[in-house]
C-alpha cells in the first residue's frame, strides 16, 4: 500500500508510521534527530514534536503533525493552539483524542470531534487516537467503547484513525497482532458502516522495532503511532522500515 501524508494531502492506501514524542525534545534535540534520520522509501514517516519544536522539524524531509489542536481560529483559550497557527508553520497535521489528553486533560469524545472537524476544514490531515482501557476490555466493553469514540469523529479523506488501546501505552504490554487485527477488523467494518472505507488504522501501544513487523503483517494494520520507541532515531528507523 502507498499512502502520502506530505502537504496535507489526502491519503492513497499506504503504510504510515507516525512518532508521538509526547513532552519529549525541545527544538535542538528536534532538529538533530532529523538531521540524522533517513526516511525509508515507502514508507509515509510523521514526528508528531511538542509545538514548541514544531518549527525547527518543518522541511527537514518527514510530515510534522501536532499534538493536539483547538477548534478555534483564534480566541481567549489560554494554552490551545489553532489549525490555523499550524499551518502557517507549515505543519501538516495534527494528532487529536490521545487517550493522555482524554485521561489527564479532561478531553471528551466530543472536544475530540471538534478539534478533528476544525482541522480538517482548516486544511490539516488528523490522526484520531480511540481505544479501550483494561478494564473496558477485562468487562467485555472493547466494542462498546470504540463504536462510541468513532461515531463522533467526521468522515474525511485526511482523517486516520489509530487504534491505541489504554492498557498498552507506554506498559511494554503490546497487544498481540492478532488482538489489533481483531479490533481493526472491527473498526474497518464499523468505518464502512459509516460510509467511510479507505480510512488508514494505525496501531499505536508499545510499538517497538522488535513487534512492528508482525503488527504492520496483519491485513487491516495500516501502520503504527509510535511513542517511546519514536524517540530514538534508529529504532524508530527500524520500525518504519519494517
Ligand atoms: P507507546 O505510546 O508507544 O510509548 O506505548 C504510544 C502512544 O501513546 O501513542
Amino acid at each position: 500500500m502507498s499512502r502520502s501524508a506530505t502537504g496535507g494531502g489526502a491519503y492513497d492506501v499506504g503504510v504510515l508510521v507516525a512518532g508521538n514524542w509526547k513532552m519529549y525534545k525541545g527544538p535542538s534535540e528536534t532538529a538533530a534527530f532529523l538531521d540524522a534520520f533517513d526516511p525509508p522509501l515507502g514508507v509515509d514517516v510523521v514526528v508528531c514534536p511538542p509545538y514548541v519544536s514544531l518549527a525547527v522539524a518543518v522541511g527537514r524531509g518527514v510530515s510534522v503533525y501536532a499534538q493536539n489542536v483547538h477548534w478555534s481560529t483564534e480566541g481567549a483559550f489560554t494554552g490551545e493552539v489553532s489549525a490555523e497557527m499550524l499551518l502557517e508553520l507549515g505543519v501538516d497535521g495534527a494528532i487529536v483524542g490521545h487517550s493522555e489528553r482524554r485521561q489527564h486533560f479532561g478531553e471528551t469524545d466530543e472536544t475530540v470531534a471538534r478539534r478533528a472537524e476544525a482541522a480538517l476544514a482548516a486544511g490539516l490531515g488528523v490522526i484520531a487516537c480511540v481505544g479501550e482501557t483494561g478494564e473496558e476490555r477485562e468487562t467485555g466493553r472493547t466494542e462498546a467503547v470504540l463504536r462510541r469514540q468513532l461515531s463522533v469523529l467526521p468522515r474525511h479523506e485526511r482523517l486516520v484513525i489509530a487504534y491505541e488501546p489504554v492498557w498498552a501505552i507506554g506498559t511494554g504490554r503490546t497487544a498481540t497482532p492478532q488482538q489489533a487485527q481483531d479490533v481493526h477488523g472491527f473498526l474497518r467494518a464499523r468505518l464502512a458502516a459509516l460510509g467511510a472505507e479507505g480510512i488508514a488504522v494505525l496501531y499505536g501501544g508499545s510499538v517497538k522495532a522488535a513487534n512492528a513487523g508482525a503488527l504492520f503483517a496483519m491485513p487491516d494494520v495500516d501502520g503504527g503511532l509510535v511513542g517511546g520507541a519514536s524517540l530514538d532515531a534508529t529504532e524508530f528507523l527500524a520500525i518504519a522500515a519494517a
